[in-house]
């Protein structure tokens, strides 16, 4: 690229180095939930759960559309969004409880992530994209209050009997409840 182009580029960008890096951190996190929840609903779909199926590939789909806000986003602001690779997915699990156990646990840290990046960006005075992250703020609580709820139903419900087939009803009522996982 010639000195004149790259200074061309140079000033349109507006995101901040570290912004960007953690913003693609970020589509990295969302693709990987994309897969993993992609790999929680084949598992539930092979189990014949076809409720929890149904529920988690809507949250795969979702995560996926979180990960593309984040992406246009960047390009949008001047940086350059970076496709994640995507390796390591679990696609064994022991019981229907354990899928909803380990959503909880990874929303916690999707989560963390996002507050570190609102955090950031509120202490370098990026207020465009502090105020782009509020979007993850909301649909975070929203998520972990989804999981909280599905993870009840185990506890109320149980697991003898047709407490399983109970439970994948309820967690297709979840689903249609919230329009979406
Ligand atoms: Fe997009 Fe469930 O975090």
């Amino acid at each position: 690229m010639k000195t004149k182009e790259k200074e061309i580029v140079t000033l349109q960008r507006s995101l901040l180095h570290d912004t960007e890096k953690m913003l693609n951190k970020q589509i990295e996190m969302e693709g990987k939930s994309s897969a993993y929840y992609l790999s929680m609903a084949s598992w539930c779909d092979m189990m014949g759960y076809d409720n929890a199926a149904k529920l988690l590939y809507a949250h795969a789909e979702e995560e996926r559309q979180h990960m593309l806000k984040l992406l246009h986003y960047i390009n949008e602001a001047g940086g350059h969004a970076i496709q994640p690779e995507i390796t390591g997915i679990k696609h064994h699990f022991n019981s229907l409880k354990e899928i909803f156990q380990l959503i909880l646990e990874h929303e916690i840290q999707v989560t963390k992530s996002i507050n570190i990046i609102v955090d950031h960006c509120f202490g370098v005075k990026d207020f465009a994209t502090f105020s782009f992250m509020q979007w993850y703020v909301t649909e975070q609580r929203e998520e972990e209050t989804l999981a909280r709820r599905a993870l009840e139903l185990f506890d109320i419900i149980g697991e003898e009997g047709i407490g399983l087939w109970t439970i994948d009803q309820e967690l297709g009522k979840l689903h249609d409840s919230t329009g979406d996982a």
